[in-house]
């Protein structure tokens, strides 16, 4: 086993993490009826961000050829899933709270990324 490759899976796992951290909140948040987002959900967002940056860096990580299409789209998607919880947690901060459509628009993206990833 070589260490790039090595090197590449454990970034893949972060990677993964950070997706489990996000729709895990985000789960967390539909069982208990809140339909609202939380700190928990940015961190993993962040993470994945990171992670994914890391992987589609052109240093030989990544695994054969790079496809920059479905890249950019997870970088689009990501942005949006970005902005709906920053709206919906510094509203809810202000006492107002979005609707919950934007809850559930975070959750189906965030599986959308990760249909792309899997499926694409
Ligand atoms: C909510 C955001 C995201 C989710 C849920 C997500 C999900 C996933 C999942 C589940 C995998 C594993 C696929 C596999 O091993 O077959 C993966 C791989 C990968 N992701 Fe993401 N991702 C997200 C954001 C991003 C972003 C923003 C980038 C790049 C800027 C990115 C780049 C990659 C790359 C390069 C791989 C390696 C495998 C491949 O080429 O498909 N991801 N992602």
């Amino acid at each position: 086993m070589d260490f790039l490759e090595t090197l590449r899976d454990i970034v893949v796992l972060v990677h993964l993490v950070g997706f489990a951290i996000l729709f895990g909140s985000w789960a967390v948040e539909a069982a208990a009826k809140r339909y609202q987002a939380t700190p928990l959900m940015n961190a993993g967002l962040g993470l994945a961000f990171l992670a994914g940056l890391v992987l589609s860096a052109p240093w030989g990580l990544g695994d054969g050829e790079l496809n920059y299409m479905k890249i950019g789209i997870k970088l689009v998607v990501l942005v949006i899933i970005g902005a709906l919880i920053g709206i919906s947690t510094s509203r809810a901060k202000k006492g107002s709270p979005v609707p919950p459509a934007f809850f559930w628009l975070i959750g189906a993206l965030t599986l959308l990324n990760a249909g792309l990833a899997v499926i694409w």
